[in-house]
């Protein structure tokens, strides 16, 4: 029997790796717009960062993390999100000495034992940004019009809610309304809710039961529970964003599914990817760098799901993308002579900085020009023993079917110059 990937873990295959560039240059592109530097982290860490960070009550520490004890005997984690890594680097590598506020993206995998579904994987991708160092709603508002402006660009609307989770001042006010709220319906609860309402009352709004967010509809809103500071903040924040002609929707329910949380959360959402409709999500975790030992700075970031992204995108059929030219040419070659020569020229060629295949197979000039099509090359250079021996060769603009001959020089080392100044000129 063949060996198949493990469930939830996806090859990506080069038909849908056109896609996967075009959303991470699009990205990263912004992302330099907007004053972000790339961070790179480890896949490994020791569990204990994601347990103290994201929080032990929470989905992702109690059920779906991948970890294991290494041949050292320490417990290491597969990580299940970027936010609580980059931290780690920031404070192991004092990058608060570059500069007081610090803006870092990093793109890769992230590993989380769900229940796969659609848009749901256990390995999946993130683009994953923190800005660490600033208190200013400005960079709430800048971060959540970045993650918009990023879906401008690619193409993928979506709309924004936000919510505000308050502070450690304020919070504990709403955690004892929830818990009153919770304690009367506790029967009609999961397991899992029961649990929490005392543990952590915030979280029972992350479930996933229908059954229990119909309970949660009249339960009591943060939003009435923030002190004035907080208040203030999320005022603020609604203000900036209406400035820069950000559309949101304020989302007094939203709690997110990690602990770390503190003031703006956010999410990007869609309607076509059924039940995993957020494409993008995030906030501000302010006491988070002290509280893993580095200094008091506050943060707040966000990551998008790459795999979301690629299959909203694929659903749209984007044309565009389509009819991207995988090659500027494919050399069709006629006779022995002109196959060796060929060989020669299409190295020569990709020195200069073209993409060009040629067969290899010995292949009839109808098949060599049906690979051409079904590489979608741009032009075709076509090169026979005759016109080896005239020093020309026969151009075709694939895209307009149009052909002309070149002439060359008797100096072979010449030719690639001579193409390619021909093809800059099409
Ligand atoms: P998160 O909401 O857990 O936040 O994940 C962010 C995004 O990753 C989701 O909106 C979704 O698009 C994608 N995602 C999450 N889980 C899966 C999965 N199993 N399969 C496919 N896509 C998935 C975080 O991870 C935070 N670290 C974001 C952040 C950065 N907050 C502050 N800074």
């Amino acid at each position: 029997m063949s060996i198949k990937a493990l469930k939830g873990f996806k090859d990506i295959l080069p038909d849908e790796v056109g896609l996967w560039q075009f959303i991470e240059k699009t990205a990263r592109d912004i992302f330099q717009r907007y004053g972000f530097e790339e961070i790179k982290v480890p896949i490994l860490e020791k569990t204990e960062l994601f347990v103290r960070t994201i929080g032990e009550s929470t989905d992702i520490v109690e059920k779906e993390m991948y970890t294991f004890v290494d041949r050292n005997g320490a417990s290491i984690t597969m990580r299940p999100e970027g936010t609580a890594p980059v931290i780690r680097s920031y404070i192991e590598n004092g990058l608060y000495v570059r500069g007081s506020v610090q803006r870092l993206y990093t793109v890769g995998p992230m590993f989380r034992h769900e229940r796969p579904q659609k848009g749901r994987l256990r390995q999946f991708h993130q683009m994953s940004v923190e800005v660490l160092g600033s208190n200013s709603t400005r960079i709430d508002t800048e971060v959540m019009a970045m993650a918009w402006h990023i879906l401008q660009e690619i193409g993928l609307p979506a709309s924004l809610e936000i919510n505000s989770l308050g502070c450690p001042e304020c919070r504990p006010s709403f955690k004892e309304a929830m818990q009153g709220f919770l304690q009367k319906r506790s029967k009609h609860l999961c397991e899992d809710c029961q649990r929490r309402s005392s543990t952590n009352p915030l979280r029972v709004l992350d479930c996933k039961s229908e059954h229990c967010q119909a309970q949660y509809v009249s339960a009591p809103s943060i939003l009435d529970h923030l002190c004035s500071a907080c208040s203030q903040h999320f005022r603020e924040v609604r203000q900036n964003l209406s400035l820069l002609g950000v559309p949101f929707a304020v989302n007094a329910k939203m709690v997110r599914g990690l602990d770390y949380y503190t003031r703006t959360t956010f999410e990007l959402i869609t309607t076509e990817l059924g039940a995993q409709g957020a494409i993008g999500a995030g906030g501000r975790y302010d006491g988070l760098v002290r509280q893993l030992g580095g200094p008091e700075v506050p943060g707040i970031g966000f990551a998008m799901g790459m795999e979301r992204l690629v299959m909203l995108l694929s659903q749209k059929q984007n044309e565009r993308l389509e009819t991207l030219p995988l090659l500027d040419l494919f050399l069709v070659t006629l006779g022995e002579a002109a196959s060796e020569k060929g060989f020669i020229l299409l190295q020569m060629l990709r020195s200069q900085g073209l993409r060009v295949m040629m067969d290899h197979e010995g292949r009839s000039m109808k098949n060599q020009l049906k690979q051409a099509d079904k590489q979608n090359a741009r032009f075709t250079l076509i090169l026979g023993d005759n016109e080896l021996a005239n020093c020309e060769v026969l151009l075709k603009d694939m895209h307009s079917g149009e052909q002309q001959l070149v002439e060359l020089t008797p100096v072979f080392e010449d030719w690639a110059a001579v193409i390619m100044t021909k093809i800059r000129q099409q």
